[in-house]
């Protein structure tokens, strides 16, 4: 049985946290890199998205991957491209800021999941609408998903996390302590409060969304924290950070 851990490379330690959840289940783990083009609205953040093959290569071998599978374009793309949709949930949150994105995540995962036929596939929880809409594809290959890893002051490990000048990355632990302080909270609107007031004293972040949602339909929560999720979505640096917190749930 092969376990598939797709990534766009510059590894770090919440990619070896999937690659060590996948040799849980096989011994056989293949780590793809592949910076998906489909997937960036913006050619800029495209060509800016950070790169480090050889490293990679090295921390994907330590956490336990027997194969590095670095594709290029052609290899995925043969020919024309045919762009699935990522259905409605992809137009939202995520997919409201960033028009397409998820639709060029589901074609690419496809066309991953149709070279290399893995019984299942590791991602992130810290993408959390992604994780929604790729088990949503409903493919024959089993998808897991594994917490987010953080940094000592909470921040979500993220490749892009590189980009931020040295005050932007203190700031960027405003995201984790809204996420943080709220979880706990009584209700959604007093979550909801909570967040919104601890990321207005940041004045470095530009907030794109912060919702409370339904785990399942990530429609807007309304009374109880139940089987809610509070997702966070902005800008620190011109560098996109999102992360995401299970209501109730203890960190
Ligand atoms: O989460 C990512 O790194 C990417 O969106 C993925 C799933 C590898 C598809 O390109």
């Amino acid at each position: 049985m092969t376990v598939l851990v797709p990534t766009m490379g510059a590894l770090h330690k919440g990619h070896q946290a999937l690659i060590k959840r996948a040799r849980t289940l096989s011994k056989e783990v293949v780590v793809s890199i592949f910076v998906n083009p489909l997937q960036f609205e913006n050619k800029d953040d495209f060509e800016k998205y950070p790169r480090s093959p050889e490293r990679d290569i090295q921390l994907a071998t330590l956490a336990g991957a027997t194969e590095v599978w670095m594709p290029d374009y052609d290899e995925v793309y043969p020919g024309d491209i045919t762009k699935l949709s990522a259905g409605p949930l992809g137009k939202l949150f995520e997919g409201a800021s960033r028009p397409e994105h998820f639709d060029g995540v589901v074609t690419v995962v496809n066309r991953l999941f149709e070279i290399v036929k893995p019984t299942a596939a590791v991602f992130g929880e810290k993408d959390f609408q992604q994780l929604a809409i790729i088990k949503a594809m409903k493919s024959k290959v089993e998808i897991i998903g594994v917490p987010t890893v953080r940094e000592f002051d909470g921040l979500a490990l993220s490749s892009r996390n590189i980009r931020l000048t040295e005050a932007g990355r203190v700031s960027a632990n405003v995201i984790h302590r809204a996420l943080a302080a709220a979880h706990l909270a009584p209700s959604v609107a007093i979550a909801q409060e909570i967040i919104d007031s601890t990321l207005a004293t940041e004045p470095a972040f530009t907030c794109d969304y912060s919702a409370i949602i339904d785990e399942a339909t990530f429609e807007l929560a309304t009374d109880s924290t139940r089987n809610k999720r509070a997702i966070i979505a902005g800008w620190i640096d011109g560098v996109r950070l999102l992360d995401n917190m299970q209501m109730g749930e203890r960190r």
